[in-house]
């Protein structure tokens, strides 16, 4: 494992749990750099957040088919060489050959508490739910959507009066440390992915770590 660790991000929009590793390794508390930002959006300000020459964008449109992006995204990632690969707020659907072709490399957040809401529009469909808890979830990527073992989770209250983008708020402020936290753990090299079960330090890990109020991931 390197030292720092080589990260590599796919993101489509603003970049915030991008920008929240680079606070971290900004601070120390990340060891590690990031070698890329990968996004579908030639627009998406996560790309702005890093320097030109580690950005690499393409509009799907642009390649004759799905396979083609994937494909020309994939050699853009491998080309930085990278220990991990970081989806974060990527919203494409990643294909089996990316997949797997990064496979035990690739880490997703996704806002639910997994396996609850796999997919899109999550904050709406817990609300609907009538859950009385939300929040998100650290995962490996397989690939079935949202589907791959569970790191990490933080929870957050539903309130009554919350409504989608209130709820995505209060979501989004564990998303970040809880990110942070989880990819710091990861490039220390003590946890590993073995057939959709997560070793810590060789144990296995019979249910996902938690997010504690000082941001501190515990079993
Ligand atoms: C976040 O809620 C993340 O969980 C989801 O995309 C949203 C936007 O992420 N995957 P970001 O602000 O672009 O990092």
């Amino acid at each position: 494992m390197n030292s720092p660790a080589r990260i590599a991000v796919l993101a489509s929009g603003r970049g915030s749990n991008l920008q929240c590793l680079l606070d971290g390794i900004g601070s120390g508390q990340l060891d590690a750099r990031i070698v890329g930002v990968f996004s579908d959006k030639p627009g998406a300000a996560a790309l702005d957040k890093v320097a030109p020459e580690l950005r690499w964008a393409s509009a799907p449109k642009d390649f004759d088919n799905r396979e083609a992006f994937d494909q020309a995204l994939a050699d853009a990632v491998a080309a930085c060489n990278p220990d991990w690969i970081i989806c974060a707020g990527y919203m494409r659907i990643l294909g089996t050959g990316f997949v797997e072709r990064f496979n035990g490399r690739l880490i997703n957040i996704h806002p639910s508490l997994l396996p609850l809401h796999k997919g899109l529009h999550t904050h709406a469909r817990a609300i609907e739910a009538g859950d009385a808890e939300h929040g998100a979830s650290v995962h490996f990527v397989v690939p079935e959507l949202d589907a791959g073992a569970v790191l990490a989770q933080a929870r957050v209250p539903v309130l009554p009066s919350d409504t989608p983008e209130t709820l995505a708020n209060r979501v989004l402020t564990v998303e970040h440390p809880l990110l942070l936290a989880s990819v710091a753990l990861l490039v220390t090299g003590r946890i590993t992915e073995q057939d959709g079960e997560i070793l810590c330090d060789g144990q296995s890990l019979l249910r996902p770590l938690r997010l504690d109020s000082a941001g501190v991931l515990v079993g």
